[in-house]
């Protein structure tokens, strides 16, 4: 479908594209009568019907009525030609999104007094929305916008309702929200929805913007959803040991599974981020404080999915593999897409049994570099990992030494020990001298490569 551009849209002209997210389009218009830049999200409602585009009106009208300093305002909303439109202030700052991008990049982190001002920012603004009875539901750094002076505003108030009332209207019912920020009740049918799980939402931009990395992680929506819901969280300071104490236990708060657990009032937790910010600025000694450009050693990138999808495959073929098809060399052990086992005689020595009666496995999953979103299924023996064939886990990397490290299992638990090599082995950000018994969610890193350690069964 084309676009609007050059055309107008009401009183509005339409000049370039700033931005698209997974269901709008937001462009810069121009409104002469009052001379001003405004920022257009467009939606394309495919010919939906009336009633949904009443709906549509009805939480834009919602929407508008909130009026906060940290709030984006809306100044009009409405339908042509097969657009639902709704014209905002346009911020020129960027995202919260594009800062932690930008930090991850260059493996820095954000400042944390400015990380957590925004966070307080943003909580108040969730505060005053939800007496209000406006649930966001989509709270995440992409919704989190600054202005030139560094002013946060929240945007996207109700769009996800909004998105999911237009395209239920011709698709079928859509979730609402985005996974990696999704609280776990959002991901249980019928489970009931409220202003805590924008808390919980705000924990996980909190946790994310003070580690550079998201909480949980897995190859599709659904698996992250799991995770949200299942999942225990790895404690913050695993991969900042910088973080002040007090700093972790209001991110731990707020992303409690159980709402009943949580801040119950976004304020609460504002006062909480208040109070932590006093706190460094006293000069508080006992809470170090990561600066701008302080080297994060111990941060894992976040992770990219699988840039390609498997080649397809039955199984059948020589050295194809079982699991996803992928035809691998014949000499290897692992499939060189997925990781799972070729032979199939690795899995005779699985005898220790995990509660449910499987056997107890563990799974490696890299997080960057040649390896970077695979995942790799391993057995109850000695795995080897390093640089040269012969390995079982092979990473073709410089930084990792030809025989570099070895998973163990015995009697119900993995370690890993370093094999003498060049660059060290670490887990969890730090280096192991001697065996190390590996718990799920352990981080572990091999020269430069960073993976997660998983049991599964
Ligand atoms: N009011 C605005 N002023 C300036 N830029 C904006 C404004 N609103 C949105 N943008 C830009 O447009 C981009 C797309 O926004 P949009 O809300 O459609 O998607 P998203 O929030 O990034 O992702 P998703 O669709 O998954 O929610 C934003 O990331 C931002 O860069
Ligand atoms: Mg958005």
């Amino acid at each position: 479908m084309s676009g609007p551009k050059d055309r107008y849209l009401g009183q509005y002209r339409i000049l370039e594209q700033i931005g698209a997210g997974g269901m709008a389009r937001v462009y810069r218009g121009y409104q002469a009568k009052l001379e001003r830049n405004v920022a257009i999200k467009m939606i394309p409602t495919h010919g939906s019907d009336r009633h949904m585009i009443l709906r549509f009106e009805q939480e834009a009208k919602l929407v508008a009525n909130l009026a906060h300093q940290n709030i984006l305002p809306i100044f009009d909303s409405g339908d042509e030609n097969g657009w639902a439109y709704i014209v905002m202030e346009f911020v020129t700052g960027g995202t919260l999104r594009d800062r932690l991008a930008t930090a991850e990049s260059t493996r820095t982190l954000a400042p944390l007094w400015w990380v957590l001002k925004i966070c307080e920012q943003a909580a108040s603004a969730l505060d005053y929305a939800h007496t209000m009875k406006v649930i966001h539901r989509d709270v995440k750094p992409a919704n989190m916008l600054l202005r030139s002076d560094e002013h946060m505003l929240l945007s996207d108030f109700g769009i996800a309702t909004m998105l999911a009332a237009n395209a239920s209207s011709h698709r079928g019912s859509v979730g609402v929200g985005t996974p990696q920020y999704m609280a776990p009740e959002q991901g249980i049918p019928n489970a009931g929805v409220d202003g805590r799980s924008d808390i919980y939402a705000l924990g996980v931009v909190l946790y994310q913007a003070v580690t550079n990395r998201l909480p949980f992680y897995a190859e599709t929506p659904a698996g992250i959803i799991q995770k949200q819901i299942n999942e225990p969280l790895a404690a913050p300071t695993m991969f900042n040991p910088d973080l002040p104490p007090a700093v972790s236990s209001i991110i731990v708060r707020a992303m409690a599974k159980d709402p009943r657990a949580r801040y119950q009032r976004a304020s609460e937790m504002a006062a909480d981020l208040a109070e932590a910010q006093v706190a460094l600025k006293q000069g508080n000694r006992t809470a170090r404080i990561a600066t701008p450009t302080a080297r994060v050693a111990t941060v894992v990138p976040v992770i990219p999915p699988p840039a390609v999808a498997p080649p397809p495959g039955d199984g059948r073929s020589p050295g194809a593999c079982f699991r996803c098809g992928t035809v691998s060399n014949q000499q290897n052990r692992y499939c060189t897409y997925c990781g799972y086992d070729l032979s199939g005689t690795r899995a005779q020595v699985d005898r220790f049994l995990g509660p449910n009666g499987r056997p107890l496995r563990c799974r490696l999953t890299f997080l960057n570099g040649v390896l970077a979103g695979r995942s790799f299924i391993l057995h109850q023996d000695v795995t080897t990992i390093g640089r040269t064939t012969g390995n079982d886990v092979l990473i073709l990397d410089g930084t990792v030494s030809r025989n570099h490290a070895r998973l163990i299992f015995h009697n119900g638990q993995w370690s890993i020990e370093d094999a003498d090599s060049s660059n060290g082995t670490q887990v969890n950000g730090q280096k192991i001298k001697r065996p190390r018994v590996l718990h799920s969610g352990d981080q572990i890193r091999i020269g430069d490569e960073f993976a997660t350690f998983e049991v599964i069964s």
